[in-house]
């Protein structure tokens, strides 16, 4: 059975954003995975400090000193088979507190670690406004991932105007990840 961590963040609990989620999951169950929820908004997660003059235990040790809920999101993440990552569309952008997570992770990661380096992963960005800055959400998002050498299996726009036939193709999409994960795709680049 695959293990499958989703990251999500809006404050909203019944909008675009949790929608999508909850579609995308249901996919994953529905598939035969074990999902895990983190919701990130509900999470204590500071930001970065920037200790050491520039950097700190993050670079040499892998572990960030601020005592909050990232080491535990951490840990989830490294048990996980695949991760999806889902944020609200802000300002072009994922969310503050979305910002501040990857932050942490990718210096804790990204050299030292590497212990999510070539999870295949699922990015989704839902704007709810005018749907301006959702590739570019996606692009953020993409780069967070990369600098820890995980791979993007898919990069899905969610907008208010796509929503009814991207709700359908979000429980389909979440099928299919967990059958790729199941058949070992091959995802080198
Ligand atoms: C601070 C802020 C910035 C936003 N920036 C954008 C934006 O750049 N593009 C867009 O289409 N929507 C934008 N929105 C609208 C959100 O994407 C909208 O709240 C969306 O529905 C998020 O999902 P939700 O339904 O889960 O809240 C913004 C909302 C907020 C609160």
């Amino acid at each position: 059975m695959k293990k499958i961590a989703v990251v999500w963040s809006s404050p909203n609990t019944d909008g675009l954003t949790a929608s999508a989620k909850d579609q995308f999951v249901k996919g994953c169950t529905d598939a035969g995975a074990e999902v895990q929820e983190i919701h990130l908004n509900r999470r204590k997660i500071e930001h970065c400090r920037a200790c050491g003059n520039g950097w700190g235990t993050c670079r040499n040790e892998g572990t960030c000193i601020i005592k909050d809920d990232f080491a535990e999101i951490y840990d989830q993440l490294k048990e996980a088979d695949g991760i999806v990552w889902i944020s609200a569309v802000y300002w072009s952008d994922m969310t503050e507190c979305f910002k501040a997570f990857l932050d942490r992770l990718r210096r804790c990661d990204a050299f030292c670690n590497r212990s999510l380096a070539e999870k295949r992963c699922v990015l989704i960005a839902c704007a709810g406004g005018t749907g301006n800055g959702t590739l570019e959400c996606l692009t953020q998002l993409e780069r967070g991932i990369k600098h820890m050498g995980m791979r993007a299996f898919d990069r899905i726009p969610v907008v208010r105007y796509n929503r009814d036939y991207m709700l359908p193709a979000l429980y389909e999409g979440g099928r299919t990840y967990i059958s790729s994960l199941e058949n070992g795709f091959d995802m080198f680049y």
